[in-house]
């Protein structure tokens, strides 16, 4: 069964109910990564977005148009009863139900280790389809030295997928990796190479991409 389907079919509603309690609480990596460069975004997408809890933060600081998609039932529930001010709605990565440059920032919220990696052309070429050019992108995910899988714990014959996942995008020359923040992701910041959680925040500028 593709991963995809697991998560709309009740995996992601497992992991929302695993973690609601913690959604939203302390700060947040993305918004400090996004404010260390002094992005200012108008209209921000964030896929894998959850009940919408980080939206909910970048809209309140930048007054920003907040659209977020997840393919738990729900978390997008939630979300809306949570969030009116957020446009919340189900989805995957692998087709984004948005205009071409319909976004200045968007953000794979740690979703990209859940997905099929059938999928990953057709979830580079969307997320480039609907953002901006020039634009901004977030890969918050974990990041490992060579791609390997682990068996997903809470469901056999689910895997997460490690790899460095800015390289969907950064193989095409209007992407660049501006940023790299470090992040913890259990109790307390690993050292091991291949369970680094990291916020990667790209520039995509195909005006630039090639020198003169
Ligand atoms: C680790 S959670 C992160 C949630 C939220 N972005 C956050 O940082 O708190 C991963 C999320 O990705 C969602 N997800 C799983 N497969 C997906 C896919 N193919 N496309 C988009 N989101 C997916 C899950 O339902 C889950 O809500």
């Amino acid at each position: 069964m593709k991963q995809k389907i697991a998560f709309g079919e009740g995996e992601g509603d497992a992991w929302f109910e695993r973690n609601k309690s913690k959604l939203g609480v302390g700060s947040d990596e993305i918004e400090q990564a996004i404010n260390a460069l002094q992005i200012r975004p108008k209209r921000i997408l964030e896929i894998g977005c959850s009940n919408g809890h980080r939206l909910e933060k970048l809209r309140v600081r930048y007054g920003a148009e907040c659209m977020g998609i997840d393919p738990s039932q729900q978390a997008i529930a939630k979300g809306k009863a949570s969030y009116p001010g957020l446009l919340l709605d189900i989805g995957t990565a692998d087709r984004l139900n948005f205009d071409s440059a319909a976004f200045d920032l968007v953000i794979f919220g740690f979703c990209l280790y859940l997905c099929d990696p059938s999928d990953y052309f057709r979830i580079a070429t969307e997320a480039d389809r609907v953002l901006t050019d020039p634009g901004w992108l977030v890969v918050y995910d974990f990041l490992a030295s060579s791609p390997r899988r682990r068996p997903y714990a809470h469901r056999p014959g689910l895997y997460s997928h490690k790899m460095e996942f800015s390289r969907l995008f950064t193989t095409n020359p209007a992407y660049r990796l501006l940023a790299r923040r470090y992040c913890e992701h259990g109790p307390e910041l690993t050292y091991d190479p291949d369970e680094a959680v990291v916020v990667d925040v790209l520039r995509k500028d195909s005006a630039r991409a090639f020198a003169g």
